[in-house]
């Protein structure tokens, strides 16, 4: 495993739609692993690959229940929007408020091409939603409900 380089908004490559994956094969074995090992370094709840310059439709959360790793994802449900208080490792010191559903169902691969599928609800809902608007080059900076993108403290 080794960390990758977290690319931060400005890069044309967060606004590019990240291609459809054809190949469960040892290089995306280990661009997953090499985007768990990234985010949980920045301590992050989650990425997509397009952050780190690589523009598959791949996506790993760990919201506090272990890791979820989803290849080419899709949200078939959702529901309830809520406010949440977002940040995102590409758009570094800041947080804003956007609308996620607070329930939804994903449907995806596992690295080996094996269909998956979650419910997903509060927190996990909002970073499904937040990652998977990576893979369409939609930053939660362009939904602000209120244009008000906050700086974070250094120790928050
Ligand atoms: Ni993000």
């Amino acid at each position: 495993m080794a960390l990758r380089d977290i690319v931060i908004v400005g890069e044309d490559i967060l606004r590019a739609k990240a291609k459809v994956v054809t190949e469960f094969d040892d290089n995306l074995s280990q661009l997953i692993d090499d985007m768990a090992e990234t985010m949980y370094h920045n301590e992050g709840a989650g990425l997509a690959a397009p952050q780190v310059s690589i523009l598959k439709r791949v996506v790993v959360i760990d919201v506090g229940n272990g890791l979820v790793e989803l290849v080419n994802p899709k949200i078939t449900k959702q529901d309830n929007p809520i406010i949440c208080d977002e940040g995102c490792l590409s758009v570094p010191g800041k947080r804003g408020k956007v609308l996620r559903p607070q329930n939804l169902t994903v449907e995806a691969y596992d690295r080996h091409g094996k269909k998956v599928k979650y419910k997903a609800e509060g927190y996990f809902a909002q970073a499904v939603s937040h990652e998977l608007d990576h893979l369409d080059g939609i930053l939660y900076i362009d939904k602000l409900i209120d244009d008000k993108l906050e700086d974070v403290k250094p120790n928050n």
